[in-house]
This record gives C-alpha cells, structure tokens and sequence, in this order.
C-alpha cells in the first residue's frame, strides 16, 4: 500500500535540490527509494508549496535559485537568550499560530518556509511560497498596555529598514504606516495583531513578511508593484542576501523594540521614520475619501499621518487604510 506522503520526505527532496544545480531524476528517484513516477509526484508537491522547480529532458530537476534553508539553530542560538525560537517548514500563517500560542511561553518567534494562508493587512492573503522570502512572526505579553501603540508598527518599520540596510539593501523605505518599500515597490510588510490577556495584560503578535529571493513567476498573483531584497542587490552588483542572516537582524531589532516599547514608545525611531518616510511631501489620497487628498506632510505625535488638504492639515489614524501616491 502506498505511504501516506510526509513531510519530511519532501524536505529532504529540497535539501538535495537546494544548490540550484541540476540533478538528474534516476539519483533522485534512487535515494529517495521511489520510481521516476512517484519522484514526479513529490517534485508536483514542491511546486505546490510554491517552489520554482526546472525539470529539463536529460538533465533532470533543479531549483531556479539555491536555496538557503532557515537554521533552527542557528538562529536560537544568535538572539537574546530569552527569546525562544522555533522554525517550521510549513504552518497557515506565523501570526495566527503564535495569536494561539501560550502567552506563557513569550517572548516567542515562529519562522516559517512556507505559509499555506500568509495573512497580509486589511484581510488580504500574504504570498509566500517555500524558502523565497522572510515570514516571521514574534509573541510578546506585556503586564499593562503600552502608551502609543499605534506606532509600534511604525517601529518595526524601522527596525526592517536597519537589518536591510545591514544587508546592503540601499534605498529602502516606509510608507505609512507600514510598508517596506524601494523605488516606489513593495520589498515587504507589517501585520500586529494583539489582544488583551487576564486582567491588564496585552499581548502582541508582530508579524514581518520581507520579499528576499521570489521569483517573478511566484510573485505573478500579487495585485501591486512588487520587488526583492535581491534584485535589489543585484541592482548593485552585490551578492544575495543570507535569509539566516537577515532574520537574526530583524530578531534582534524586534527584541530591542519590544522590550523596551513600555517605556521608550516610538521615540528611539522618530526621527529615523521620518528620514525614510516614502510620502512626505508627494501627492497621496485615501482610497474612498474623496476629501482626504492632498501633500503627505509626514507624522503627528501619535504616529498618525497627515495630508495637507485644501481644507487644511488632516491626519489619517493608523489602521485606517492605505495611501497611495496620487
Ligand atoms: C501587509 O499586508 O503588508 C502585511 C504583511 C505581513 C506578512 C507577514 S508574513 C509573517 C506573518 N504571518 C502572517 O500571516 N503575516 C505576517
């Protein structure tokens, strides 16, 4: 009878396929234990994870692109030490796991390769095919609410930049109130979600999705202007990005943010945030206001954004809705 179809198997699949070389189906077929049908079947389900595999007459099967796979380890022994890390080849969404899992456990962050239901903002889905990007996700309860917390996504905005900058990635920045952008293109996003735990406590989810190494072809169903930390990079003649590294980075930066989010609010990331705003002083509108349509004029104290209108300055809530340059 034939065995149910693990995952395991299909990770060791893109393990041997995952230096982008061509390996040739008989090898594959033969360690795996399985015939030239029943490899077609796994290579079917990579492709339904979302995976750019090649196949070629006489040459066999390749990944488009190597494949650096997230290191466990590694990255839970590269945070601070109180963060617990977990990495796992394929959940729903990194944010919906950890809104479930125990407050008990935080500070905790879930990476994944793969999210069958990416949750983006305002109930869009969030692509996110195997190992081409960043899908990360950190818990974290605090013992009352804090002030502003509206802006700590505006925050975490910054924290992005700083790893990606890290990284070599020039010219990203922020359009309000939390996309990562460069050159008028998303390279990623932001999704909080919270709660309120027992008595005062509040906890929150802060979920990051950065565009590392996707292929146009398994980005084609994304209904806006895309890009990627490497073609970025490569835009500038550099090598592309580790995704082990990159995550390490946005770990750290999101433990310093949190941590000391009670009693530092937005303030260590003001003037940064306003140094990438993507809108300041370009023409935006809010979709369906009509009246709401004028010069980004950057940020209040609460991290609201104001446009400058012909009725004068108005400042638009964080969560509200989308700006666009006009
Ligand atoms: C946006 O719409 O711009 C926000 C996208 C947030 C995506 C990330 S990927 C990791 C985490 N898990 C999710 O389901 N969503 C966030």
């Amino acid at each position: 009878m034939a065995r149910p179809l693990a995952e395991q198997d299909l990770l060791l699949l893109v393990d041997a396929l995952a230096t982008g070389e061509w390996q040739s189906g008989e090898t594959l077929a033969a360690a795996a234990g399985l015939t030239r049908a029943g490899l077609a079947k796994r290579v079917g389900h990579l492709r339904d994870w979302g995976l750019n595999v090649e196949s070629k007459f006489g040459q066999g099967y390749r990944l488009a692109r190597p494949l650096e796979r997230l290191d466990g380890a590694l990255l839970q022994t590269s945070v601070p030490q109180d963060l617990r890390v977990t990495v796992a080849p394929l959940v729903d969404s990194t944010n919906r796991v950890l809104m479930e899992a125990d407050p008990e456990s935080d500070p905790q962050a879930l990476l994944a390769e793969h999210q069958t239901a990416g949750r983006g903002r305002r109930g869009r889905d969030w692509h996110s095919p195997f190992g081409a990007n960043l899908y990360l996700s950190i818990a974290w309860t605090y013992a009352m609410w804090p002030p502003h917390l509206p802006a700590l996504s505006l925050s975490v905005g910054v924290v992005c930049a700083r790893a990606l900058d890290a990284a070599g990635v020039d010219g990203v920045q922020l359009k309000w109130p939390n996309d990562l952008w460069v050159g008028n293109r998303k390279l990623g996003g932001i999704l909080i979600e919270q709660r309120g735990e027992s008595g005062d406590l509040c906890r929150v989810v802060v979920g990051v999705g950065i565009n590392v190494a996707m292929h146009a072809r398994q980005g084609s169903a994304i209904d806006q202007p895309w890009t990627t930390v490497d073609e970025v990079l490569a835009s500038c003649g550099r090598k592309p990005a580790s995704r082990n590294r990159l995550a390490v980075d946005v770990l750290h930066g999101l433990h310093e943010c949190l941590a000391r989010y009670v009693v530092k609010g937005f303030e260590p990331y003001r003037a940064e945030w306003c140094a990438l705003d993507a809108l300041r002083g370009r023409q935006v509108y809010v979709p369906g206001q009509d009246r709401l349509r004028g010069i980004g004029r950057g940020i209040d104290d609460d991290g609201a954004f104001l446009i400058e209108t012909d009725a004068g300055l108005r400042s638009v809530l964080s969560g509200d809705v989308s700006l666009r340059p006009a």
